[in-house]
Order: structure tokens, then sequence, then C-alpha cells
């Protein structure tokens, strides 16, 4: 099939290079002229597992192109993916601009049928939004599909080429038909493609989400009482999570969650409830908790040190808003730098992908280092924010002889605690009783 792919962020770029993958000649458009002659040129923008080799593979076999000409990619396709930005708002809400923009030169250019297909997570009634903004500008047959993606970053290779499920929202049979030769071939192992109307789609997205935000949320709150009353979060995590109703995934506690994804989603449908005037009630306390939980090793950090940071050494490990990707966007590490900073701490980082990235938003107001165990070379405590696997299992006793002082605060249970106590580190974790 003929698509194209607007948008090269996360998803665009994921979107097309896996559709390409499957045997599909696909343009991606993008207004970033600098972008597109980097991608022309092989280069991939973002880290993600495996990506590369796809798109290097497709670019060659010639089915994946890049411009910045979207009339030129609308001439091309039969399916459009709309994979654009949808900024948060200053009230929470999405912002559509990017979204209804490109429909309206849509609207203005095409001349033959189009499958219009919102892959952006955006709130309920979008579709409709795109569809009238279209219809406003042409009397061309075309159909707007809601189709969610449910990409994990770090996995979303693996994500696209076998999903789990994927959403189709669209009331018309001709846009059904196309969107499951499409898809099928990404199901053969029995997974569904899922059609319903376009609105439900629109919410799934969102629901799906706010579930797991609020489900690593009750965790948190779970692990905050275990450490009050000397319970073991890991525990009881385990005796929850073995009954299949819960689930044993999404329950470990943390630092709180992050990501391009999760605190969008969940402000975003916070606020289209309150535009109709239903309350989610739950969110509010998700997103009340999940912003505590990101600097709730401070306080604790701040006592060893008697309330007075200044001038002590604290190493990061871990800068990413979770393992596998080079994003910061509400990485908790970044709340815990900027507290720190405040206290008068000095910081030396590491992490394995996500360096640069804070080097641009920080500049030179803390230290990057090119190794975990020269992050710890004569620092007063180390602090974990990322779950890396290389920081998993570490060389104790090298660690312990560079530190000037052996004590972690590890905002991801990465250790077992009676191994740190053995080993002479004083050790604090989430919810695993207090050191
Ligand atoms: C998420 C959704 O999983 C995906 O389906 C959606 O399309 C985009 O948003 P992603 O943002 O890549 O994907 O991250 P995910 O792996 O889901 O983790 C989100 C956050 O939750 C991270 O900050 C992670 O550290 C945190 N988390 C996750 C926990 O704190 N505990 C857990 O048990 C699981």
């Amino acid at each position: 099939m003929n698509i194209t792919v607007v948008g090269t962020g996360y998803v665009g770029l994921v979107t097309g290079t896996c559709l390409a993958e499957n045997g599909n000649n696909v343009i991606c458009v993008d207004i970033d002229e600098n972008k597109v002659n980097r991608m022309k040129n092989g280069e991939v923008p973002i880290y993600e597992p495996h990506l590369d080799v796809l798109f290097e593979r497709n670019i060659e076999a010639g089915r994946l192109n890049f411009t910045t000409n979207l009339i030129q990619g609308l001439d091309h396709a039969e399916v459009i993916f709309l994979a654009l930005p949808t900024p948060e708002d200053e009230d929470g809400s999405a912002d559509l601009k990017y979204v209804l923009g490109v429909a309206q030169e849509i609207g203005q250019h095409i001349t033959d049928y189009k499958v219009i297909v919102d892959k952006s997570t955006v709130p309920v009634g979008t579709a409709e939004k795109v569809e009238a903004t279209i219809a406003a500008n042409t009397s061309t047959e075309f159909d707007v599909v809601s189709n969610p993606e449910f990409l994990r970053e770090g996995f979303a290779v693996d994500d696209f080429l076998k999903p789990e499920r994927i959403v189709v929202g669209t009331s018309s049979q001709r846009a059904e038909e196309i969107m499951h030769r499409l898809y099928k071939p990404f199901v053969r192992s029995g997974n569904p493609i899922i059609f319903m109307d376009e609105k439900s789609a629109e919410l799934t997205k969102y629901a799906a989400n706010s579930f797991l935000a609020t489900k690593i949320t009750f965790m948190n709150e779970i692990a905050n009482y275990c450490q009050i009353v000397g319970a073991d979060v890991d525990k009881v995590r385990i005796g929850m999570g073995t009954d299949s109703r819960i689930g044993k995934r999404f329950l470990f506690p943390g630092i709180g969650y992050g990501g391009s994804c999760f605190p969008k989603d969940v402000k975003a449908l916070h606020k289209s409830g309150q535009d109709v005037n239903h309350k989610f009630k739950i969110l509010d306390a998700v997103v009340e908790v999940n912003e505590a939980q990101k600097t709730i090793l401070f306080p604790q950090i701040n006592n060893h040190f008697g309330g007075n940071l200044k001038g002590k050494t604290i190493s990061i490990w871990g800068l990413a808003f979770k393992p596998e990707t080079d994003d910061i966007r509400e990485a908790p590490s970044l709340y815990m730098i900027e507290k720190l900073l405040e206290a008068g701490a000095k910081i030396k980082a590491f992490d394995p992908e996500a360096m640069e990235n804070v080097k641009q938003k920080l500049g030179d107001k803390i230290q990057f280092v090119d190794n975990m165990y020269e992050a710890t070379q004569n620092t007063d405590a180390l602090l974990i924010c990322t779950e890396w696997s290389i920081f998993r299992t570490p060389n104790f006793s090298k660690l312990k002889a560079q530190m000037n002082d052996a004590v972690i605060f590890d905002g991801r249970n990465l250790y077992d605690i009676d191994e740190m106590t053995e080993a002479g580190f004083k050790y604090t974790s989430i919810g695993r009783t207090a050191v």
C-alpha cells in the first residue's frame, strides 16, 4: 500500500519505518528541513532500539522516503497517518493546532479518496473536528479514522510489529476494510484488531494510559505506607500481583512515572472531564501523588546530611525517565536535580543515553561523566533515578572503596536490602523498610 505519515516524531517515525518494513511504500513528511535531510542520509533522529536497522534497510530498499512537501505526501498515498504533536496547553488540555492545521491543508489539496488516520493521542471528539475541518475545504470523499498507538519507548518497534491489540475507530465500512488490509499482517498471531466508533477509540488511549498511571501511583502510595509501618512493598507487590485480576506488571513503585505520555494524558483526560462537568476525582489524586513522588527521596537525602547539603557531592545514576531511552521529558531525575541544586549540592551524573539531552537543558549546572564508576568517585552519596540494566549488578566493593561514604538512595529498588546492609552500605529505597 502507499502510505504517508505526517510528522516524524517518535510515533510517526516508528509507524512509518515499521509500515515500510512490512512492504508498504511510505513517505514521511516533516516541516523540519534539516531533520528531513538528515533522515534522507540514513540518520535516525531518536534513540530507539532496533529502529536504526529497519530504517537503513527500508531506505535502501526505496520503501521509506522523506520530504518536507506535504502535497507530495498527499498525492502519494491512499492512507495518511497524522502523527503530529499534541502539546499540553496551559490548562492541561491537548493543543490541536498542528493536527487541525494539517487537516485544513489536506482538505485544500486532496483530489481522490483518502483515509486520514489520527495516530496522535487526541481528546474525544477530535476525529469529528478533523473531519469537519477537511470537509470545510473539499468535496472529495475521505474518511477519518482514530487509531491510537500503544507504543512503549524502548520497545516501540516490537510493539508496532507484534501488537497485543490494534484499536481502530471508524464508522465507515470502506475505511474499515482498508485498515484491516493494512494491519492484518501485524496480527498473524491471532491478536485482535478491535474496531469501534471513533470516540471510543480516542478514549481507549486515555483510559489505558490513565489506568496504568493510576496503577503505578497506587503502588507508590502503598510503598510510602510500607515505609512508615515497616512492611516490604516488594513482598506486598508479589502477593498482590499473583492474583490474575491484578496482574504482575506495572506494580513497581519508584520515584514516579514520567515520560511524554502518562503525565500529559492523565492531565488531558482530567481536563476533558472538567469541560463537560465530569470530575475525575481519581485522576486529581494521581497527579498530586505523582508530583510528590518524584522528589520523595529528597527529605531523606537532606536528613542524612543533617539538613545541610551545601558543597556535598551527590552522584546520579540514570537521567532518562525510564531505561532504554534518551527521553528526559518529565523525568523524575530532573526534579531531584532541581531540589538538590537548590539546596547547594554538587551533582555528578551518568546515563547511558540521555546525557546529551540533559546537557542541552541544564548546561554546566551539573557535571556529566563518561561511566558509572567515574560518577561515584569521591562522592558523598549515590542516587539512582533510572533502572538501566548496567546499574543492577555493580561492583559493590569498588563502589564502596571509591565513595567518601557508602550511602545509596535507590529510587528504583534495584538491590536486596539485606545484601546491601551486609556489604556495609547505608541503603534507602522505596517502601522497603527504613534504614
Ligand atoms: C506509555 C504506555 O505504556 C504506552 O502504551 C503509551 O502508548 C505511551 O506511554 P512509555 O511512556 O514509553 O509508554 O513508558 P512506560 O514503559 O509505560 O512507563 C511509563 C512510566 O511509568 C515510566 O516513568 C516508568 O518508570 C513508570 N513505571 C512503569 C513505574 O514507575 N512503575 C511500573 O511498574 C511501570
